[in-house]
């Protein structure tokens, strides 16, 4: 049966260029699409521009253009980007463009009319500089908690308490530096609280065939909420007051549109865009109860696209989703994409020096599986992953046989053999179900491990016969023949395993092998006797490491020409403190050849030492150091930190990452020859260096976890 089929990608913020997480979550989008079409299904896939919002608007008046000029802007950059990485949307639109205006003001006014929409009057800071209501990113102040300044209005980086921005204190408005006002003011609400709606997401997010499981997890916490609540769902603050970037609310001048609210409902606008511009019927495609919905995201939204986005949806009459797709980030050697770190990749300068997309694209499938995991990009294994595999085993294939067709047998392939009973192609053939299953269920990592266990099937093949034996005995020619049209015909049931993820390789092969576009169900139909092919040209280059490093972008922080702070970052403080009374003897192994004790302190002393643990989730050797490892630790912030420690001579680099430890996590960033160190790691050593000259750094108990702080 022929699916319909509406599908998705999040719509990135206008508010820059594609960074390698939005082109992780198109490869895996696309990849799935490509797959449903090679099934003949009918599919339409969509992405657009998320245009509206407060930083946009904010950003466009920074560069002196109008915000519609600043997203124009934007989205003129996109195209080279998508085409670069063979991404084959059908229609990239805004959520500025009228279609959007038009959907989001009638799902609003349908919403409305069923008694959805309630109103609230609220209070908020207002910055009276400006004349704006101020989104809580915009505030800063000291903690309530620990008094630390310039903290965010949410929450503080160095206590890491949370707060309403009310509670700040000396509030500043990072817009203008003016002292923000309360002020209230109307705002409308999506009744997310009444119970059909509860009621409905339970049913909808909680059906065990819908959502991955870590997902229905999230949004069964968010459903039931706190202990003794019927339900965690509060209302939603659908409204803002101008000057707002929006869409304006019917009837009621000087309000807009959250940007949450018409962001989503931008995925039917494109849809509407693209069927306005190839005469289809919008209307009718969407009540059409057969047509299903998909939606890739990142983890980051779930909240948005399995509680609003279906609710909106239903409320206003309209299909809900059939599933939201849910990935992990991309992390660049373990650690979050930082420009400041140098860690970031470009998908640009991926391009510009000349690296295929096509490896990318098999290298991001090759990590990823259905679960919320994120994927790390690490560039030897980008390497060994392209080099070996994809070229290794796959790419090799055609260039041991395709040669021979073309000299020895003017091109002609001798099929007689490839019968249905024929063991070798059973083989190949019946690997396809499972690919495919494993496609569907965007398991592509072990998608592509299914079809390279093939690929070493047919490999153990070659070695077996050994094409260029063969060919130098002219009484073997018809065994020639026969063997290298078997690798043809097994190269080219590889191909439509690999078409989905690499769809400029397989057009290649298809011309290489005079082919029609290949389809999902041309594996298990061979090509005729004598069909002829095209000479072999090369299919694809390997990797040349050295491009690797042309990839990361320095980082950002400049290097100080001041000492390289040989033991910068490690609390094995050398120095002999004096000490104010005498040493307790006798007690313990190491007596009397300890460190001198440091003076006492009072309790309030020492908790001023925000001690953390973190865990070591990277660690390397720092290029013209050999005192220091660079680690990159994650203390349970929502961010990766990067510490540089003196303990290159005690410690291999792959011994740590996994490990916990224990960060002093409130220490000013130091900025050092090679980066900024931000915070320390604590490490013992001994007062006599000559007689144990070891560096060891602390391992918590087992149960402690990142974050965690250390009293
Ligand atoms: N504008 C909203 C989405 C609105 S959808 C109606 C938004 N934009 S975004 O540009 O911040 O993110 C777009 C997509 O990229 C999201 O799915 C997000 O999860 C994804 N990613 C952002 N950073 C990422 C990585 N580091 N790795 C993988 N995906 C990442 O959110
Ligand atoms: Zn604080």
């Amino acid at each position: 049966m022929t699916r319909k089929l509406f599908v998705t990608t999040a719509l990135p913020y206008a508010n820059g260029a594609f960074h390698i997480g939005h082109i992780m979550e198109y490869i895996q989008a696309d990849i799935w699409v490509r797959l449903q079409r090679m099934q003949g299904h009918e599919v339409h896939f969509v992405g657009a521009d998320d245009a509206h919002g407060a930083p946009i608007m904010i950003a466009a008046e920074k560069a002196g253009v109008t915000p519609q000029e600043f997203v124009a802007n934007i989205a003129a950059g996109r195209k080279q980007y998508l085409d670069g990485f063979h991404i084959a949307f059908d229609n990239w639109h805004s959520t500025d463009g009228p279609e959007n205006h038009e959907l989001s003001r009638d799902i609003y006014r349908k919403l409305k009319a069923s008694g959805f929409i309630a109103t609230k009057t609220i209070e908020q800071f207002y910055d009276p500089v400006k004349n704006m209501f101020l989104p809580d990113r915009y505030i800063k102040g000291e903690c309530p908690k620990c008094g630390a300044k310039d903290q965010y209005g949410d929450s503080c980086e160095v206590c890491s308490g949370v707060y309403a921005p009310t509670e700040l204190k000396n509030p500043y408005s990072t817009l203008t530096g003016a002292t923000p006002v309360m002020k209230s003011s109307e705002h409308f609400f999506f009744k997310l609280s009444d119970p059909q709606c509860v009621e409905f997401l339970r049913e909808w997010a909680l059906d065990p065939q819908r959502l991955q499981p870590e997902v229905a997890n999230k949004a069964r916490e968010w459903l039931e909420g706190g202990e003794g609540e019927s339900s965690g769902l509060g209302d939603w603050d659908i409204s803002r007051d101008a000057p707002y970037f929006g869409i304006e609310i019917p009837d009621e001048p000087g309000k807009y549109f959250y940007v949450w609210l018409d962001a989503p409902v931008g995925y039917l606008a494109s849809l509407k865009n693209y069927f306005g511009k190839t005469g289809r019927d919008f209307g009718a495609f969407m009540a059409d109860p057969t047509t299903e919905q998909y939606h890739f995201i990142g983890k980051d939204i779930i909240y948005f696209h399995t509680l609003f986005w279906p609710a909106m949806l239903k409320f206003s009459g309209q299909k809900v989703p059939n599933n939201i797709f849910v990935h992990g980030f991309i992390t660049v050697s373990g650690e979050k994409m930082s420009k400041s770190r140098g860690t970031g990749i470009s998908p640009l300068r991926y391009l510009d020096i000349g690296m295929n997309p096509e490896w990318l694209r098999y290298y991001i499938a090759a990590k990823l599986n259905a679960k919320v995991e994120d994927v790390d990009f690490n560039p030897d294994d980008f390497v060994a992953r392209v080099n070996a595999d994809l070229i290794g085993k796959y790419v090799n294939i055609a260039s041991r046989a395709a040669g021979f067709i073309a000299k020895k047998f003017d091109g002609k392939l001798s099929m007689d053999w490839a019968t249905d009973s024929d063991a070798f192609l059973a083989t190949l053939r019946s690997a396809g179900s499972e690919i495919l299953a494993l496609y569907n269920g965007r398991e592509y990592g072990k998608a592509l491990r299914a079809v390279m266990d093939q690929a070493d099937i047919v490999n153990a093949y070659v070695d077996a016969n050994k094409p260029w034996e063969l060919a130098k005995d002219p009484a073997k020619a018809a065994a020639l023949h026969e063997v290298c049209s078997r690798l043809m015909e097994a190269f080219r049931i590889l191909t439509v395993y690999l078409k989905p993820v690499l769809p400029q390789l397989a057009q290649q092969v298809e011309a290489l092998l005079n082919l029609a576009p290949l389809q999902w169900s041309d594996a298990a139909v061979a090509m005729p006797d004598n069909h002829q092919i095209n000479p072999y040209a090369h299919l694809m280059q390997r990797v040349e490491p050295k491009m690797l490093d042309a990839l990361f972008e320095a980082p950002e922080t400049e290097a100080p020409a001041a000492a390289p702070a040989a033991d910068a970052g490690t609390a094995s403080a050398k120095k002999n403190l004096p000490h104010p009374g005498p040493l307790p003897e006798g007690e313990g192994e190491n007596s009397g050849a300890i460190e001198a004790l440091a003076p006492e302190i009072k309790i309030d002393d020492f908790a001023k030492i925000d001690l953390r643990i973190a865990r070591i989730v990277n660690c390397e050797h720092v290029d013209g150091s050999d005192k220091l490892l660079r680690l990159t630790l994650d203390a349970g912030e929502g961010r990766l930190r990067n510490v540089f420690s003196g303990i290159k001579s005690a410690y291999q680099p792959e011994q740590l990452i996994g490990k916990l430890t224990v960060l002093v996590a409130n220490l000013a960033p130091r900025k050092m020859k090679f980066g900024v160190s931000e915070g320390m790691v604590m490490a013992a050593s001994a007062a006599d260096e000559k007689a144990n000259p070891g560096i060891y750094i602390l391992n918590p108990w087992p149960g402690a976890e990142p974050g965690m702080r250390i009293h």
